[in-house]
């Protein structure tokens, strides 16, 4: 058996320390390299600090904006981008994701970008090829931290908390609960930067083992917008249920029973803020109107400025796991 000392490992990823800095989820980094991730998102310029350097993509699941920010976010920062992605790569003919990422590594790649449909694929790669950064673009039902991110960054200037301190703000995350990484990231983040979180929904999509993670489950709309300065609704995620299994019984019910409707938004008040991290599944979760902020005198929609935000803070992650300086 071999004496040799173990190398320290990080908390999340498992990786040896001294190797590439990845991103691989919220829960189990220090709160402190989130908040200056959040921090360097609202003042970051484009600049040339990444020139020379790859960033790749690799996407195994459908994306408009996470994977379209990442490269705009690594293109404003003058790194070059390669895009490898369903139905292009190796994967396909029977290539492990290992490899593939491996191959990538070996091409000189400094990060790959990765979104998978199952859970811990990012994490994997990254414990496999210490010496390229790995983030994850969302993986199965674990973590999408960079959605997360940005969704701070937009409650945090919402609010004017230049701090970045929430406490005081009730975040109620309505809908899917159960299968979604965005929830189990902000759950990870906003409770990590002071603001309380109710969980919404069925319980069908909402369990009450939620509780475990800090936060309050109801199963009731009228409970979670009580109190709630935000109200960030989830899409029904029907291509992670089995055909035949429906996530819900009937869209009309569900709507009535948790969409965020016109009148619910009317209800809620300009005060109060709808997210959404979209796609949205417009007229099931969402009312257009309420999607789009025009009930006069409803809660305002940050749904456009959620995806804004997304290229500021890409590009604040890649600094963080890529900058020398
Ligand atoms: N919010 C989000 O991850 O969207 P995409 O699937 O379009 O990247």
């Amino acid at each position: 058996m071999s004496t040799a000392p173990r190398p320290a490992r990080s908390p999340s990823s498992g990786v040896p320390a001294g190797a590439a800095r990845n991103l691989i989820g919220i829960a189990g980094e220090p709160i402190e390299r989130m908040r200056n991730i959040v921090r360097e998102a609202r003042r970051i310029e484009p600049s040339q600090i990444l020139q020379g350097r790859l960033v790749a993509t690799l996407f195994f699941e459908d994306s408009t904006r996470t994977k379209t920010s990442f490269v705009l976010a690594a293109r404003n920062l003058s790194a070059t981008t390669i895009d490898l992605s369903t139905g292009s790569s190796s994967v396909n003919k029977g290539e492990t994701v290992i490899d593939t990422a491996g191959t990538l590594a070996a091409m000189g790649v400094d990060a790959v970008v990765v979104r998978a449909k199952q859970s811990g694929v990012p994490g994997l790669i990254a414990r496999h090829l210490p010496g390229m950064a790995v983030i994850n673009a969302g993986d199965g039902r674990h973590e999408h931290p960079t959605q997360a991110l940005g969704d701070a960054l937009t409650i945090a200037e919402a609010f004017d908390r230049q701090d970045l301190d929430l406490a005081g703000l009730r975040v109620a995350i309505v809908g899917d609960i159960n299968a979604s990484r965005v929830a189990r990231s902000n759950i990870a983040l906003l409770q990590g930067l002071g603001a309380s979180v109710v969980c919404a929904g069925p319980p069908t999509l909402v369990s009450g083992s939620l509780r475990s993670l800090g936060v309050d489950v109801v199963w009731s709309m009228d409970e979670a917008m009580d109190g709630a300065n935000v109200v960030m609704m989830l899409r029904i995620q029907f291509e992670r249920y089995a055909a035949g299994r429906g996530a819900i019984s009937s869209p009309r019910e569900y709507r009535d029973m948790f969409g965020m409707t016109d009148e619910r938004s009317r209800r809620l008040g300009p005060d109060v803020v709808v997210m959404h991290p979209g796609p949205t599944n417009r007229g099931l979760e969402i009312d257009p109107a309420a999607a789009d902020g025009l009930i006069p005198g409803g809660a305002r929609s940050l749904i456009r400025t959620q995806v804004a935000n997304g290229v500021r803070t890409r590009m604040a992650v890649l600094r963080d796991c890529l900058s020398r300086g």
